[in-house]
């Protein structure tokens, strides 16, 4: 989604705001823009294009040629991805007050700008825009009084709605401010430079020293230091963390896309999602982050899973877990309905919120909601000090490191394996035994070893997935287990190939959707040794029948499914609740080479965004 990005100091603002941008177009956009204080006349200066970040390098050559660059030691920068008005330049960011001395990049939605924007026209304002974004330009124009920061607080106490901003002013030439609520922004804590971001990929190669605001949080950010307080002026202090991400974690390594990087990352995500949390003499998990007893545990009497996309199946994965390995009920929510229903939330719910980013905006208010009603929360995560990360103050770090490809691939296998130490604690306080729970921790620690076995294999899925590259319809089938993991196979071809994919329970096939089966539409069948392949097996069969290409994903030595299929890709045998990993490393690497082959734009998929931070 949108990214922010501003930057105060001595070195020029423009090489850095561009990096910065750079390092976020990860989250998906589709035109972007910078302002920048030219020292020399203390204007502001702005460039924006509908289009990639070349392309504004490319105009900032032109518009802010040397020395003109050079003079700039404050700027804003963002990229915006489309959603009040179309991706053109006068809809991208920075905005510019009436009298252009103010300048803003806006992350979020302000929902009462409709009004807003008919009362400023009414006093004279001009919109340059069709975007909510801009109302906020002139409000702080309109609030100004000779302190930024008090005409910010003034404008933000007026809308309605999310936002992450930033905002410099030429009247102001060594000052940033910026303020959130529901859009997340990180300042970067530098030595007589500081940094703003929506995210801290912008400034890991800056400085390691992040702070994070929180809802309603406004800050003044100079060379000299950062001050924050609430919007009523309060001041607040906001703890400075240190963020582990290496600057070269970010990079591609070699590989052609982030995505396949992250595939092959996989043995080293699980690797250190399990470090230090098997207990194998005990035969249980130790998930300190969760700050629960034995007794806490075993005083939960149901579990609800709330999520989105990819993170939403890795829930259903986790309701197998919770339900054969903790005997307890468990209920799995698209985190968007969630919070409009009235969710049934009793005192002993637990509440496990699952999100890669911490930062989805329906998740996030599932969150809410649910705290709300009493529940214990816990957020299972990856991004460290992530919106739900704090909010719930106790979950699970997933350790799979940063995850730069918009299509989300090493943090679902993490998050099927933190699930299930997740389900191991809890059924180790209920009912497991100490001899059940040693098998499934021993299974646990081979994890990593599942993956690779499958990534040896690249080669030859790179081949089967050839020939299915000009496909444009495909089904996904599985039961149990494979049920989940057959909608995110799917989702993940859908997603950077471009290619219909439907996942379905393998039962539900003759209940409609066989009828659009034929020899142009492949079927994915999902059939490793779990319980329910036989009845999958069967399923093939019938696909065959209407002359569909079957490739299966079956286990090594199964020879039963040889017959059923035309191509077949091998997972290595383990434990059912084990198997979604290598399993959906088949899947990713299947998607990724018919996406390859089909040449699409497999890290940044058109209208696709890493972190839907909006509704
Ligand atoms: C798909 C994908 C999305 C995300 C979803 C939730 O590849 O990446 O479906 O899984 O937007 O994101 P998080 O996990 O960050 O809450």
């Amino acid at each position: 989604m949108c990214g922010i990005i501003g930057y105060v100091g001595p070195l020029g603002a423009v090489g850095i705001v561009l990096s910065g941008l750079q390092r976020m177009e990860y989250r998906g956009y589709d035109s972007a823009g910078l302002a920048m204080l030219d020292s020399a006349d203390g204007a502001l200066k702005r460039v924006r294009v509908s289009g990639k970040i070349p392309d504004l390098q490319r105009a900032v050559e032109q518009e802010l040629p040397e020395p003109v660059a050079g003079r700039c030691h404050i700027g804003i920068g963002h990229t915006r991805w489309a959603t009040h008005g179309a991706p053109t330049v006068s809809n991208a960011h920075p905005h510019l007050s009436r009298n252009g001395r103010i300048a803003i990049v806006h992350n979020g939605i302000i929902e009462n700008y409709l009004p807003l924007k008919q009362r400023l026209i009414g006093k004279g304002y001009r919109f340059e825009s069709e975007t909510d974004s801009e109302v906020l330009a002139h409000l702080i124009e309109e609030c100004y009084d000779g302190d930024l920061h008090r005409a910010v607080a003034m404008a933000l106490e007026m809308v309605e709605g999310t936002y992450g901003i930033a905002v410099v002013s030429s009247q102001h030439p060594d000052v940033i401010v910026a303020a959130r609520k529901g859009s997340p922004i990180a300042l970067g804590v530098g030595n007589g430079e500081n940094i703003v971001a929506s995210d801290v990929s912008a400034i890991v190669n800056y400085t390691t020293r992040v702070i994070y605001l929180d809802d309603e949080d406004i800050a003044t950010i100079t060379p000299a230091g950062v001050q924050i307080s609430s919007l009523k002026n309060v001041p607040v202090n906001r703890e400075l963390r240190h963020v582990d991400w290496q600057p070269g974690e970010l990079e591609k390594g070699g590989f052609e896309h982030f995505m396949l990087k992250e595939i092959h990352e996989q043995p080293e995500a699980l690797a250190n999602a399990i470090r230090g949390r098997l207990l194998e003499k005990d035969g249980t998990t130790r998930l300190s982050g969760v700050q629960m007893e034995p007794a806490d545990y075993a005083r939960v009497s149901r579990i609800i899973i709330a999520a989105c996309g990819t993170s939403y199946f890795a829930g259903m994965v986790g309701k197998y877990h919770f339900e054969s390995l903790a005997d307890l009920p468990t209920e799995v929510e698209q985190a968007a309905e969630f919070r409009y229903r009235n969710p049934i939330i009793e005192r002993d719910s637990c509440l496990l919120a699952v999100s890669q980013s911490g930062e989805t905006a329906d998740t996030i208010e599932a969150v809410r909601e649910a705290r709300r009603k009493g529940a214990n929360v816990l957020g299972i995560c990856n991004v460290v000090g992530s919106t739900i990360a704090r909010e719930t103050g106790r979950g699970v770090y997933l350790h799979a490191g940063p995850e730069i490809s918009v299509a989300s691939t090493k943090a679902f296998s993490c998050q099927v394996v933190v699930l299930a130490m997740l389900a191991i604690a809890f059924g180790r306080a209920r009912r497991m035994s100490a001899g059940v729970g040693r098998d499934l921790v021993a299974g646990l620690a081979r994890v990593p070893q599942l993956a690779e076995a499958v990534l040896r294999q690249t080669d030859h899925i790179r081949q089967v997935a050839e020939k299915y590259a000009d496909a444009e319809h495909c089904f996904y089938l599985g039961r149990g287990y494979m049920y989940p993991v057959a909608l995110e196979g799917a989702l993940k071809l859908k997603e950077i190939s471009y290619i219909h994919a439907e996942g379905y329970h393998a039962a539900e096939l003759k209940h409609g959707p066989i009828a659009l089966l034929d020899e142009t539409v492949p079927v994915v069948a999902v059939v490793p040794d779990v319980h329910g392949r036989s009845k999958t097996v069967n399923n093939m069969q019938e696909c065959r029948a209407r002359k569909s290409p079957v490739i299966a994903i079956a286990t090594e030595g199964d020879d039963e499914v040889d017959q059923f299929a035309d191509d077949i890709i091998r997972v290595p045998p383990c434990p059912d609740f084990l198997a979604p990993v290598p399993v959906v490393v088949a899947e990713q690497l299947l998607a990724y080479y018919i996406a390859r082959k089909r040449g699409c734009p497999i890290d940044q998929p058109r209208n696709l965004a890493k972190s839907v931070t909006v509704e």
